[in-house]
């Protein structure tokens, strides 16, 4: 981990940040205009691809390869899109919000940077629909910007036309993974596609598309701006840069925190967060998200990047990591999470419709005194059974990975919840004020 320069949040510190005035004051689109004059589609896509940026939005895949899917349009006229993910709907991320609703001119920027790259008509921004604030902001954002001949028909002066919409999502999980976001954007149930074809070839209203994250592309403008080598000196040499930790959970000060890829999370923990609340112990933590899996409190120093994370069976994802000091119950956090994975599913697959009812309501039972030893291999199998490459998206998988995870780390609790018929740790916490 190198690096302790910050820039993601800096334009969100200013004052009327999200105003056109105070964005171009600092520099705001100048980027835009001069990758426009001096750069060909081609050489952007290179530099993002030198440069070693990774998806933000839960996979970590690099993002200009993704964009040189993107079919030649010397050989395939037909209309290019982009859809950009502000659905944010995984438990425990909050990072994009920061972005859409103080600083969404650079969102903008970027949007219309990752445009002339992949030479799109029209990109999409599908905004998780609880953001009010942040829908308004960057609406209000595209209406300056057009008013200003920022988007549009020939942007800043040039023959480079891209129009931006937006759209609000309805509160639907699963239309943040990006066939579902595709689906729901021409007005249908937000129910995922299977794969292949995939959205560079067959897209929003079957033209090539692609789908990016907010935070992804809120880092091109600083990439085309300073360069591919300033951004590789920043975070590991696998995961470039900096990313937004969002750290919630029993921490003293939650909060959206600007950090580099490989700082070890213990050291976001106590550096940024504050430590755990009330100075307990930690229990647990989530590294990425909730569909990341539980991991035991002796992996908190490991450092947030994706090979690090993935080093202990876990996932980088959102990078937004959930802490759960040591009163907390392994049971009651897996099924509220379980719970949560079941009203989600949008059904289409059975390992999913079903497996994510029956972790539910075994967790459930467990958590109410009624579970049985067998409970415990019976919440394996199930798990097993909703793998990847059984379904058409991986929203069974964000199901069945916090099982795995707390049957592997922490079978010794859920056995004496079993054999108690209760929260063996209800006594401590009572102890300490909470309702008995
Ligand atoms: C169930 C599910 C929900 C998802 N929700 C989001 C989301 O809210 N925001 C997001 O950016 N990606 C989400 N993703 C990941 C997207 O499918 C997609 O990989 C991502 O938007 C690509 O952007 P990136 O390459 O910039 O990371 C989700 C995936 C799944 C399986
Ligand atoms: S895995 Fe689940 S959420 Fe994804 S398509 Fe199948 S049923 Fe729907």
């Amino acid at each position: 981990m190198s690096g302790t320069e910050t820039y993601l949040l800096d334009g969100c510190a200013r004052a009327g940040s999200h105003t056109l005035d105070v964005y171009r004051k600092h520099g705001g689109y100048d980027t835009l205009a001069r990758v426009l004059k001096e750069l060909t589609p081609a050489e952007v896509t290179e530099i993002v691809k030198d440069s070693g940026l990774r998806g933000r939005g839960g996979a970590g895949f690099p993002t200009g390869l993704k964009w040189s899917f993107m079919p030649d349009p010397a050989q395939d006229d037909r209309t290019r899109y982009m859809a950009l993910n502000a659905d944010e709907s995984e438990p425990g991320t909050c990072k994009d919000r920061v972005l859409l609703r103080e600083d969404p001119h650079r969102l903008i920027e970027g949007c219309l940077i990752a445009a002339w790259a992949m030479q799109l008509s029209a990109v999409y921004i599908y905004v998780r629909g609880e953001y009010r604030l942040p829908y308004d902001r960057v609406q209000a954002a595209v209406n300056e910007a057009r008013a200003a001949g920022l988007v549009g028909a020939k942007i800043l002066g040039t023959d480079f036309s891209c129009e931006i919409f937006m759209h609000k999502g309805a509160g639907a999980y699963i239309c943040g993974e990006e066939t579902g976001l595709m689906e729901s954007l021409e007005g249908k149930r937000g129910h995922p596609r299977p794969k292949p074809p995939f959205p560079a070839g067959f897209g929003l209203w079957g033209q090539p598309t692609t789908v990016n994250n907010v935070e992804t592309i809120f880092n091109v403008p600083f990439i085309l701006e300073r360069g591919a080598d300033w951004f590789k000196n920043l975070g590991t040499e696998k995961s470039p840069g900096n990313f937004l930790c969002g750290v919630s959970g029993h921490v003293e000060r939650p909060g959206v925190y600007e950090v580099p890829l490989g700082m070890p999370a213990q050291r976001i923990l106590d550096e940024h967060a504050g430590g755990v609340w009330k100075g307990r112990a930690l229990k647990a933590w989530f590294p990425g998200g909730s569909s990341t899996g539980l991991m035991p409190a002796s992996t908190i120093d490991t450092p947030m990047d994706h090979d690090s994370i993935r080093g202990i069976g876990s996932m980088f994802g959102t990078g937004a990591m959930i802490l759960l000091d040591e009163t907390a119950c392994v049971v009651r956090a897996s099924f509220v999470i379980a719970r949560f994975y079941d009203h989600e599913s949008c059904g289409q697959c059975s390992q999913c419709r079903e497996g994510t009812q029956w972790l539910s309501q075994i967790f459930e039972r467990i958590e109410d005194g009624r579970g049985r030893p067998e409970d415990i291999d019976l919440l394996t199998d199930l798990a097993h059974g909703m793998a990847p490459g059984k379904t058409i998206c991986a929203l069974s998988d964000a199901a069945a990975i916090p099982t795995h995870s707390v049957v592997k780390h922490f079978r010794a609790e859920l056995l004496e919840h079993i054999e108690l018929g209760r929260c063996p740790l209800q006594a401590k916490r009572v102890a300490e004020g909470a309702p008995a």
